[in-house]
Formats: structure tokens, sequence, C-alpha cells
């Protein structure tokens, strides 16, 4: 263990965290939920948690990567011994895995909405089709389980094939070009957008922020989008700056990280809302959003059905990415823990994550509205499973925040990140003081409002039932001190 890998080139890093962090949750989810939130209100919140907090804690969460060089369990495991604080702080790493196995569960199965879309494109099926029929086929798409979980198996199939065989090599070289690619066609779809949409419109309702429109519960959709899109806070972004080399920038890569981010979700977000309401469609059509407004426009663009199947195939590349450093945090766990080869890590992960989507796959036709769940719950299990994320993220992000925060050392965090005293003394306030504060303000305000009493009390459960498994058994990495 103690012989863990760097990476040989530091720019490796800041590509990879890239590659995690530019995801459906820029193209998908950044979209749908402001739409379904009404605008600005949601993305200053939204923002500002990315600035305030969402940075800090991302060189806070690499940091504490790079300084145990391990998987983020095991690392936390590490770190809270030679710190000698409490075992407590080890549900980090439990979360965090708990948090990877729901997020995979269900970006799996709309990653695989974007493999029936790159189909659709490339055999023409939508060229010249209206709005109507868009919205038709979409639905059809949604009310086949079958359907659904064909494309969602295709994807953790192959995204566990990746991890599984280690081919990071491979990933690096592609992410080059997919990156600058995927922003190009976005640019694209942007200036179609505004030439044939309404993109004054489109930036009236993304930067019209008037909070009083923010319900309560969007207080907390908002924050956990910005963890959500950084891939923050739980132990993805750990477990790459485990491999980080000791020599490369924490705060620039994190400034980096969050700008190209930002940058490609509100791309994102101007071309589909120009589209919709150019088409007089609706901005809060929820999940469905991106699927129904992006291939309108392909469908009239000439030589769409190309530019649409390229692009749909760069959105798989970009999910793909994502969903792999969703998968390596937990197979890195049970290889250093429990001894399994890394396919067999990969596998137990990935099947876990496949039988929790079809969960989500349900939530759009036999479990939707109507049904006995929703009745129950009074909302579906996707829903149910995103508020889970929304909860688990920022609840990590807190503890990640106020463990570099408080229990490690001045000369450690010297040590990491290099810096001026003054940048030192703001970023350990920022951890401190601002990020605690800003998680604890939202789930005041939110969580009470949501669910009653039910959510809390599951999150409670889940916390104290992953400490109890962490102490009673103690790993093997006793021996390490
Ligand atoms: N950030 C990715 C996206 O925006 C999703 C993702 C990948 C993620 N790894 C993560 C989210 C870890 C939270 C935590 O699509």
């Amino acid at each position: 263990m103690s012989t863990h890998n760097v990476w040989t080139h530091k720019g490796t890093f800041l590509l990879a965290a890239i590659g995690s962090a530019v995801g459906l949750g820029n193209l998908w989810r950044f979209p749908y939920l402001t739409g379904e939130n009404g605008g600005g209100a949601f993305i200053l919140v939204y923002a500002l948690t990315i600035f305030a907090v969402g940075i800090p804690i991302l060189i806070a969460e690499t940091m504490l990567g790079r300084a145990s060089r391990r998987s983020p369990i095991m690392g936390m495991r590490f770190l809270t011994r030679t710190h000698g604080t409490y075992r407590a702080w080890e549900s980090i790493g439990w979360l965090g895995a708990a948090s990877a196995f729901l997020i995979l569960s269900f970006y799996s199965v709309i990653a695989g909405w974007a493999i029936h879309y790159t189909w659709q494109m490339l055999t023409g099926t939508l060229v010249g089709a209206d709005a109507e029929a868009i919205g038709a086929g979409f639905d059809a798409l949604l009310a086949s389980p079958g359907l659904l979980t064909f494309y969602h198996s295709l994807f953790i199939i192959a995204s566990g094939l990746i991890v599984g065989m280690g081919i990071h090599k491979g990933i690096e070289n592609g992410l080059r070009i997919l990156m600058p690619a995927l922003f190009a066609i976005l640019l694209v779809v942007l200036f179609y957008g505004i030439a044939n949409g309404d993109f004054a419109a489109a930036a009236g309702f993304l930067f019209t922020f008037n909070l009083g429109d923010l319900s309560l519960e969007g207080w907390l959709q908002a924050m956990g989008q910005s963890f959500f899109t950084l891939s923050l806070g739980m132990g993805a972004i750990m477990a790459y700056g485990a491999y980080m080399p000791s020599d490369a920038s924490l705060s620039r890569t994190a400034f980096a990280v969050a700008v190209i981010d930002t940058a490609v979700a509100t791309v994102a977000g101007l071309a589909i809302f120009s589209l919709v309401f150019g088409a007089g469609l609706d901005a809060a059509a929820g999940p469905g959003l991106m699927f129904v407004t992006l291939p309108l426009a392909f469908a009239e663009m000439p030589f769409g059905g190309l530019v649409g199947g390229v692009f749909f195939i760069l959105v798989l590349g970009a999910a793909i990415s994502s969903s792999i450093s969703l998968i390596e945090p937990v197979a890195a766990f049970l290889v250093e823990r429990f001894d399994l080869t890394r396919p067999q890590a990969v596998f137990a992960m990935v099947l876990a994550s496949w039988a929790l989507g079809l969960l989500t796959v349900v939530s759009f036709n036999t479990w939707a509205e109507g049904s006995l769940f929703h009745t129950l719950f009074g909302r579906s299990a996707f829903d149910f499973i995103e508020l889970l994320t929304n909860i688990f993220m920022p609840l990590g992000g807190l503890l990640i925040a106020l463990f570099a925060g408080w229990a490690l050392t001045y000369s450690e965090v010297m040590k990491e990140m290099r810096t001026s005293e003054t940048w030192f003394q703001v970023w350990r306030f920022l951890v401190r003081f601002v990020a605690p504060a800003a998680v604890a303000f939202v789930f005041l305000r939110s969580i009470p409002q949501v669910e009653g009493y039910l959510l809390p009390t599951v999150g409670a459960l889940i916390i104290v039932g992953a400490f109890a498994v962490g102490r009673t058994y103690p790993g093997k990495g006793r021996q390490e001190r």
C-alpha cells in the first residue's frame, strides 16, 4: 500500500478531475434542475456554493487524498490514526462509498438514454421531426422498462470494463480530444439556438436572480448540484488526489476544474433554454429536458443526424469518464480492504449499482406517479435516490472541510498546498467556518421541509450503520502506524 502509484505527469490529475467533473451533471442535470426551479435564483445559489464552498472543499478533498495516498476509506482510517482523532471521521469514506453507489445507479440509466439517442441520430430516425414527435418518442422510451434496462446494462458494463481493466492511459489521451470536441459541439448547438431559438428569453431566465422564487427544497437541490457537478464530497476526488504528484498545485487545479466545469454547464444551459423558449417547450419538463430539446435542434439543422450523432457520442464519453470516477474509489477500497482482485471488486460494485438502477428504470414507468411506491413516499424512487445524494454529498463535503480545516496541522497543509500565507489563511477560514456554515444553513432550511422526519432518520441510520461496520471490522491497516 505504501507503494501507491503516482501519476507521472502533472497535468494528469487536472485531466482526470475534469473528466470526472464534466458529465451528465453539466449537460443533463444542471439544465433540468434549473428549469424545474425557475431559473436564476437556483443558479445564484449554485454558483455561490461552487465558489465559496466547492472550491475550498475541492482543495481539501484532493489534499486528504494526496496526504494519505490511499483509497478514501483506508485513507481516512490512516489519517484518523496518525492524527489521533476520532474514528468517526472514517464515516467520510463510508458515506462516500454509499453516495458513489447511489449516484452510479441512476447515472447509468440516464446515460443509457444517450445511447438511445446516439442510435436515433445516426440512423436518421428523427430527421425533420417536430417537437411533438420528438416528445412522443421520448415518452415511448421511458415507457419501456426493457429498453431502459438494456441501455442501462450496456453503459454500466462499458464503465465497469474500463475500470476493471485499468486502462487509464487510453482514457487520458481520449479526454484530451473529447473535452474540447464536446465544448466545440456545444457551441455549435448554442449558435443554432441563438439563430433559431430565443436566446434573450434564455439569458433572462438564467440570469434574473430572485431568491424568493426558490423553494426550500430548491436550495438543497442547488447546493447538491454544485457538489454533484464537481464530483465532490464522496471520495472520487480523494481517490484521484492519491495519485497526484506532490508538486502539482492544489489551488490552481481546483480553480481550473471549477471554471471549466461551470463554463460547460453555462453553455449547455444557454443552448438548451434558447431552444426551449424558441419552440415554446416547458422549461420545467424535468429529467427529460435535454432529451426533448436537443434532438429538436438536430432534427432541423443541416447534417443534423451526423452532428447529433457525434454530439451524443461525446456526451457518452463525458459520462463514462465520470462514471469511472464513481467506480474507482469503491473498487480501490474493496481491493485494499478485502484483498479482492481489481476485476472482482469492480464487478461487485457494478453489479450492486446495476441492481439498484432498476429502481430508477421503473420510476419512469411501472412505479411512476399513481403507483404504490409513489403514493407511499410522495415521490418516485429516482427522486428519492437523488434526494439522498443531495444530502450525502454536502454532508461528506462538510466532514471533509472540517477534517482538513481542524485536524490537519499547519505544516501538513502547507506541505500540500505550498502557497502564500494569505491564501492559506483565506482557505482555512473558508473550510473551517464558511463551508460548514453554508452547508448547515441549507440543511436546516431545507431538510425539515422534505418528507418530515423520514429522511433525516434514514440518513442518520446509514451513517451510524457505516460507523458501526467500521468499528466492528478494523482493517488490516492497523499495523501500518
Ligand atoms: N460530476 C459528474 C457529472 O457532473 C458526476 C460525478 C462523477 C460525480 N463522479 C462523481 C458526482 C462523484 C458526485 C461525486 O456528471
